[in-house]
């Protein structure tokens, strides 16, 4: 049965395969389940139909009018917007906070699909993908590498740490890293997934908008809707990967048709869309405290107590965390639908003298601040501001009129003293060209292009290469 070992493998199967793959470089053991993966994977999306034109031939006009179609939804959801509509995706400044978290291990990886290309750096065949990798790596600068502005993102906006997110989420970045692992028997899947991977989505031009009206930072978005686009970008390119690949003698159309399944892989898993569908702030927020839950069990007094059981009690079974917050409810702790300044459990948490100041991150704080304020924290309003006086919502400033006013983030220098950069540096001092190769290529793998060491051998392999 397709995918049946993945169907009766453990819950973190996804999860704990992604980690052995991104995390270093993986053994022959872990980069043979990978392919073992794929395999299954492919039979399972082999029944779906796919978007990609019958024949090679129609490639290029189907990605234009891919571009042409979402470029008139996108004006279609602007002008709904300037109608007055609310925001499509985002409800409220939580909900936007917990997509950029669980999509953060596909985000992560990104461009990791490309990674086996690279060691054939020299075949004409593939210079343009070998290209679009190094582009995904910023060309080793620390300010473009899209996964060092993926990591970046998290640890600005206090998304981590991400050891809890479901496994489901970890599926779409596993195919990406088993494809890094695995380019060589994979080839036209590769290609295909680029192809299917590399066209300008309408989430994406969405996010980019909703995230900026909320005044988080949407660079990473709108930097992949600038690299992807279909005149010179990243789109077209991947289409003119695909012809040039194809094989000149015949194969009967064999090698397309992996070519498609491949594009079929680009959409498994949880996409965007779908993480967005699955916020529930209730939800999230009796996580954050069952996991908090855990950790301050004890840590309060025996005088501390809410419905005739004491807090270290409450907090002795996270699993009824519902319990907790109804009797906290019951006893005017917590006062849903008002402003979270109104609630005395809020006030512990957040404010100059609170009792629990510094025990909940940021993100942990406005999920809370929104789910105790319901409909009315569609508003956007960050936990840190305080309530306008009457009743008219303040206009909030958005994210690219923030950072003008100076509140960006510089970029961080990347020579940091790093012990892998002293030894590569130290490795190629001694090493002849072949081995220098080698060692640049290593460094330039999913699991450390976005370090010191990495961004280094980026720009050195790709100088070498553009020079
Ligand atoms: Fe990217």
């Amino acid at each position: 049965m397709p995918g049946a070992e993945e169907a009766a493998g453990p819950a973190s199967f996804h999860k704990e395969l992604y980690h052995r793959l991104a995390d270093r470089e993986p053994d022959e053991g872990t980069r043979r389940e990978a392919a073992d993966f794929l395999r299954a994977k492919l039979l399972d999306v082999a029944s779906e139909p796919g978007d990609l034109p019958d024949a090679p031939e129609g490639l290029v006009a189907w990605m234009e009018q891919n571009t042409r179609d979402v470029h008139a939804r996108y004006a279609a959801y602007l002008q709904e917007r300037k109608a007055g509509a609310p925001r499509r995706y985002f409800f409220n400044r939580a909900h936007a906070l917990y997509v950029l978290r669980s999509v953060a291990p596909t985000k992560l990886v990104d461009g990791a699909w490309l990674y086996g290309l690279l060691p054939h750096w020299q075949s004409p065949r593939l210079g343009d993908l070998v290209r679009t990798y190094v582009e995904e790596l910023g060309e080793g600068a620390v300010d473009k590498n899209h996964v060092v502005l993926y990591r970046n993102l998290l640890a600005r906006y206090a998304l981590d740490p991400l050891d809890d997110l479901d496994d489901a989420l970890y599926e779409q970045g596993l195919i990406q890293l088993a494809l890094a692992w695995n380019a060589e028997a994979f080839l036209p899947e590769v290609v295909g997934f680029n192809l299917g991977y590399e066209q300008l989505p309408l989430h994406l031009l969405i996010t980019s908008y909703e995230l900026n009206e909320l005044g988080l930072d949407p660079y990473y978005f709108t930097l992949h809707v600038t690299v992807d686009n279909g005149d010179t970008g990243h789109a077209r390119r991947a289409c003119q990967a695909v012809l040039d690949m194809l094989p000149r003698l015949d194969d009967g159309g064999a090698f397309w048709q992996r070519v498609r399944a491949g594009a079929k892989l680009s959409c498994a898993g949880l996409g965007t869309t779908d993480v967005i569908a699955s916020f529930d702030g209730e939800r999230e927020a009796l996580r954050i405290l069952a996991r908090k839950a855990t950790a301050g069990h004890g840590a309060h007094s025996e005088y501390c107590r809410v419905a005739g059981r004491s807090i270290n009690d409450w907090l002795g079974t996270p699993q009824d965390m519902p319990g907790f917050v109804a009797a906290l409810e019951q006893a005017g702790w917590i006062r849903f639908g008002e402003p979270a300044e109104n609630s005395r459990f809020w006030s512990l948490l957040q404010g100059p003298r609170a009792e629990m100041f510094g025990v909940f991150s940021t993100y942990e704080l406005q999920v809370l601040h929104d789910w105790m304020r319901g409909p009315a924290s569609a508003d956007g309003r960050p936990f840190t501001e305080t309530a306008p006086a009457g009743d008219k919502p303040k206009r909030r400033a958005t994210f690219r009129a923030l950072a003008r006013n100076g509140a960006g983030l510089a970029a961080p220098a990347d020579d940091a003293l790093d012990p892998d950069l002293m030894l590569l540096r130290e490795q190629m001092r001694t090493a002849d060209d072949e081995q220098r190769t080698a060692l640049l290529v290593r460094a330039m793998s999913p699991a450390q292009h976005w370090t010191p060491a990495g961004l280094e051998a980026t720009r050195v392999f790709w100088g070498a290469l553009a020079g």
